[in-house]
């Protein structure tokens, strides 16, 4: 992408490596808006896609075929590529984005977690990579068959040095699409402060094997202490994340409300405990700070399940 980014009157070709709940979703929503959208995938989900295009069950978007195109591997230049896979399944999956193809293309990973954007930006050095985060509630049911259960999308991307243009046009064909878009010159916050909340919500839940209200109120005193420990691990990272705004957060998400680690406990996938957890363990022996009661829920987790 150049530095002014492609005409605002182009379409728009989107490489989405990694159809599923979010990346799905998202191909949908652009390709039905009018952009050229290419997902990446292994060969059966990619030959559904092809065949079928992505079917959606949406609350907020209504049921919808969008025609996507399929393929292995990204073979042409694209404007954007987003990052849509778990972070368990990153390594594997970057294979089929050589960065001689991918070139200087705009790059915007949606995984949980925040360590993937540095390893994006070393593995694709003529690309922009930015910082991003998505909300939203959507869960792949079958290949190419996508299942959004919130009545929101939105996503908040982080303008970094010369990303301005790029990530305005991004923008513009998202908000196109119904993505609601936040931008903010904070990546620091936009990454950490989703961390944040992510790293009680996911630990918390997962070790309980129980949903946001009864952890409230069986380990409260984890919550609060977890969330003082990253939020201390988000400030040296030059973040500005309050701990109580994220226990003022946790405290009003719904009482049934499940994380995705827990949902992935249950039906036996790998954890991205090393991606959430484990990212914060490792900046905090960076910044020496203490950890206890984070690290104690990632070792526990890392036991039990497989990572
Ligand atoms: N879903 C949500 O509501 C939500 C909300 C916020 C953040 N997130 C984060 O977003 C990220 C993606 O989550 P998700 O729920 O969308 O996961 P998902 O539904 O499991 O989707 C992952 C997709 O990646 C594909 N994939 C796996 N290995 C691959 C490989 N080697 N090459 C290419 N594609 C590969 C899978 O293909 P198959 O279809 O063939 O299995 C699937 O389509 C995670 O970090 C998650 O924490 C999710």
């Amino acid at each position: 992408m150049s530095d002014i980014g492609p005409s605002s009157a182009s379409v728009g070709r989107f490489a989405v490596l990694g159809p599923g709940g979010v990346g799905g979703l998202l191909a949908a929503l652009l390709a039905r808006s009018g952009a050229a959208v290419t997902s990446l995938a292994g060969g059966s989900t990619a030959q559904a896609i092809a065949t079928s295009g992505i079917r959606v069950e949406s609350r907020q978007f209504g049921d919808f075929v969008a025609p996507v195109a399929a393929a292995e591997r990204l073979s042409e230049p694209v404007d954007a590529c987003l990052v849509t896979v778990k972070a368990t399944q990153l390594a594997d999956a970057l294979d089929r984005l050589p960065p001689d193809v991918v070139g200087s293309a705009l790059i915007v990973p949606l995984l949980n977690g925040v360590e993937h954007v540095e390893l994006l930006r070393q593995r694709y050095p003529d690309a922009t990579v930015i910082a991003a985060t998505i909300r939203v509630e959507s869960s792949r049911t079958a290949p190419g068959v996508i299942r959004h259960d919130s009545p929101f999308v939105g996503v908040e991307l982080a303008v970094e040095g010369s990303a301005g243009p790029s990530v305005g046009w991004l923008a513009d064909k998202l908000d196109r699409a119904g993505v609601r878009v936040d931008i903010s010159d904070d990546a620091a916050t936009v990454m950490w402060s989703k961390l944040t909340f992510l790293t009680a919500l996911a630990l918390l839940t997962t070790a309980a094997q129980a949903a946001a209200g009864e952890v409230r109120k069986r380990c409260r005193d984890d919550l609060v202490a977890m969330v003082g420990e990253v939020a201390a691990v988000a400030g040296a990272e030059g973040a500005a994340v309050r701990a109580d705004d994220v226990v003022g957060f946790f405290d009003a998400i719904p009482t049934g409300m499940k994380s995705s680690m827990q949902r992935d406990a249950e039906s036996g996938r790998r954890l991205e405990l090393d991606a959430i957890g484990g990212a914060v363990v490792r900046a905090a022996g960076r910044h020496h700070i203490a950890v206890p009661v984070t690290s104690r829920y990632v070792d526990e987790l890392r036991g039990r399940y497989p990572t």
